[in-house]
């Protein structure tokens, strides 16, 4: 029985998600998305998953392009694992969308809630230290649900989310790929291209050992975050400061930015491509 997950992280908590459900079902390979990813495992597969954040209420587009191409067994039991904070909007129903267009569709989804790690626009909340165990929990407990085939009513857009969506989301798709205009290095860089790596997106060229940001940028925050040094340096986007200013007030953040990553995935994790990393 084949059993593939396919996974988009950008900070490693879908990853660190992906990993410990693999493990629950048991021989799972985990196919790390990123731009230009193509996967013939579905078509045969059994078990098909999908994990990956929330961005902006929906899933990031990485994982939407890559997802209208895939090609998907439609007798594999499906289900999607979405990462986030506070609102995951229409993920699932976006993934369920996809998934009906191939003749099948989205079985299982369950929201998992990990450390918020936009460091970019606000310092990640809450603190990694329980956080991160209580995830890891709710992972182990969604990866036996999935391990016995559940299937659920995954959970929808609120009536109250859907009505706020476009005037709440239009500030960020206006900036859409924009999040790296504020992006510079230190003079800690050292020219390694590990960030050129990193990029899902391959946002990032390397000119005289400097990265350089092509504005292609999802905001992922890979490459500020796993960047060895701490090199990269980053201004929050425009676009983003209502929101710093939000959760910051809201939540008496501190006015600082911990470049947060999930504490059990490395860079080598995230680079990993198309290749089963389980
Ligand atoms: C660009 C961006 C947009 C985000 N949008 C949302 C959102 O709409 N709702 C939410 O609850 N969390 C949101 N988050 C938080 C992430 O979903 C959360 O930190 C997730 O676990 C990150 O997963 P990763 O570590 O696998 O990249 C966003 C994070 C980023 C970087
Ligand atoms: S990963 Fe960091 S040190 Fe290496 S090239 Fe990129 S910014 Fe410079
Ligand atoms: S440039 Fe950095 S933040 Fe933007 S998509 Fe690439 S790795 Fe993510």
């Amino acid at each position: 029985m084949k059993k593939v997950i396919y996974c988009f992280s950008g900070t490693g908590n879908s990853l660190n998600a992906a990993k410990i459900i693999a493990a629950q079902i048991d021989g799972a390979s985990i196919v790390s998305v990123k731009k230009g990813t193509v996967s013939e495992l579905a078509a045969d597969a059994d078990v098909v998953g999908f994990i990956c954040p929330v961005y902006e209420w929906d899933i990031p587009e990485t994982m939407k392009d890559f997802a209208e191409t895939l090609t998907v067994n439609d007798k594999a039991y499906t289900f999607m694992v979405a990462t986030y904070i506070a609102v995951h909007g229409r993920c699932f129903e976006t993934m369920d969308a996809i998934l009906r267009k191939k003749g099948t569709q989205l079985h299982y989804g369950k929201a998992l809630r990990c450390v918020a790690s936009q460091c970019i626009a606000y310092e990640p909340f809450p603190n990694p230290r329980w956080m991160v165990p209580r995830s890891d929990r709710h992972a182990r407990k969604i990866g036996r649900q999935i391990a016995m085939r559940q299937r659920n009513r995954y959970p929808r857009m609120s009536p109250v989310t859907r009505k706020l969506y476009g005037k709440m989301m239009t500030p960020f798709m206006n900036v859409r790929h924009e999040y790296d205009k504020g992006f510079y290095t230190s003079d800690k860089c050292v020219g390694c291209g590990l960030c050129s790596k990193l990029c899902p997106c391959q946002n990032i060229t390397m000119s005289d050992k400097h990265p350089v940001w092509n504005h292609a940028c999802i905001g992922c925050n890979a490459c500020v975050v796993y960047c060895p040094h701490k090199a990269i340096m980053f201004e929050t986007p425009d676009a983003y400061r209502n929101l710093d200013n939000a959760v910051s007030r809201h939540l008496g953040l501190p006015d600082k930015r911990t470049r947060y990553h999930n504490p059990h995935i490395s860079a080598k994790d995230i680079i990993s491509e198309g290749e089963d990393i389980k």
